[in-house]
C-alpha cells in the first residue's frame, strides 16, 4: 500500500516540507510519491495570468478555470482519481477522513490563492476539505496537513505500527497523558501505576485517563460515539464522581447513552 499525491498549486516550492522526517523517508522508499502540477503552465498570455476580477464587483482576484481545470486533465486524464479541493468552504478535516484518503490512495490536491476559485473548478472535484473554521491565503499548509495526515496512516510510513491506533482520534477518544524518563521531574512524579508491570490495569487506567480527558477537553467527540461496556462502566463511574463532587447538580456534559 502507498499514497500517491498530485498537487495542483501555484506555489510547489512551499512543499518543500514534505521532505524533512519520516516523510522524506516514506518518499525515498517509495511509500509516499508526490508530484505536482502548476496552472501557471497552462496560461497562453504574455504575463502568465492565472486570476482575474470577480464577475459582479468586490474586492481580489478570482482563479480563472481555464488554467485550473487544465491542471486537472494534466494530473487525472482519465478521471480515475480521488479530486480533492482546500477551502474555507469544504468539511473539516478530522482524523476519520486522513483514514478515508489514506485507504482511497491515489489523490489530486487542489490549492487556491487570492480571493478562491471560479465556482465552475468546484465542479471538477470529488469533494472539498477545510483545515478549519478561519481563512489561510492559500490551500498550500492545508494540503500539506492532509498530506502529512494521510501519508502517516500508510502502513510502514511510521516505525511503529501500534502507534496510530491509540493515539488521539483514531479511536474517537483523547490520548491518555504519556511519560517518559526521568521517573521524578523538579517534584513531580510519573504516577505509580505506568511502573506497575500489570498490563491489563495500566490498560484500564489508560481507558479512564482518555475518557476523562475527552469528557473535559471535548465532549462533543463524545456525542455520537458507540462505547463498549468497559468504557461505559467507566464513563458512569466518572459520572458519578462529579456528579457527587458539584454536589449532585447536573450539567456534566458527555452521553447519557
Ligand atoms: C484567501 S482564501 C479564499 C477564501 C474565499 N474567498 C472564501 O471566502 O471562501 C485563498 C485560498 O486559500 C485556501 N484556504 C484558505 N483557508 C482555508 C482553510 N481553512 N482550509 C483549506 N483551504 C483554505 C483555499 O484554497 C482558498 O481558495
Amino acid at each position: 500500500m502507498k499514497l500517491r499525491v498530485t498537487i495542483v498549486t501555484l506555489f510547489p516550492e512551499l512543499f518543500s516540507a514534505l521532505e524533512v522526517g519520516l516523510l522524506g523517508k516514506a518518499m525515498e522508499r517509495g511509500q509516499l510519491e508526490v508530484d505536482f502540477v502548476n496552472p501557471r503552465d497552462f496560461t497562453t498570455d504574455k504575463h502568465r495570468t492565472v486570476d482575474d476580477a470577480p464577475y459582479g464587483g468586490g474586492s481580489g482576484m478570482v482563479l480563472m478555470p481555464g488554467p485550473y481545470v487544465d491542471a486537472l486533465e494534466k494530473a487525472d486524464p482519465d478521471r480515475t482519481r480521488h479530486r480533492v479541493m482546500l477551502t474555507p468552504q469544504g468539511k473539516r478535516f478530522a482524523q476519520a477522513d486522513a483514514q478515508r484518503l489514506a485507504e482511497r490512495g491515489d489523490l489530486v490536491l487542489v490549492c487556491g490563492r487570492y480571493e478562491g476559485f471560479d465556482e465552475r473548478i468546484r465542479e471538477e472535484v470529488d469533494e472539498e476539505i477545510s483545515l478549519g473554521d478561519f481563512v489561510l491565503l492559500g490551500g498550500e499548509v492545508a494540503a500539506l496537513a492532509v498530506v502529512e495526515a494521510t501519508a502517516r496512516l500508510v502502513p510502514g510510513v511510521l516505525g511503529n505500527e501500534q502507534s496510530p491506533e491509540e493515539e488521539s482520534h483514531a479511536r474517537g477518544l483523547l490520548e491518555y497523558p504519556q511519560y517518559t524518563r526521568p521517573w521524578v521531574f523538579r517534584g513531580r512524579e510519573v504516577p505509580e501505576i505506568l511502573r506497575s508491570g500489570h498490563h491489563e490495569q495500566i490498560a484500564r487506567w489508560r481507558l479512564e485517563q482518555s475518557l476523562r480527558r475527552t469528557l473535559e477537553r471535548r465532549p462533543d467527540l463524545l456525542e455520537n460515539r458507540e462505547f463498549s461496556p468497559a468504557e461505559r462502566k467507566i464513563l458512569e463511574a466518572i459520572q458519578k464522581e462529579r456528579r457527587e463532587d458539584s454536589g449532585g447538580e447536573a450539567g456534566e456534559g458527555g452521553p447519557n447513552r
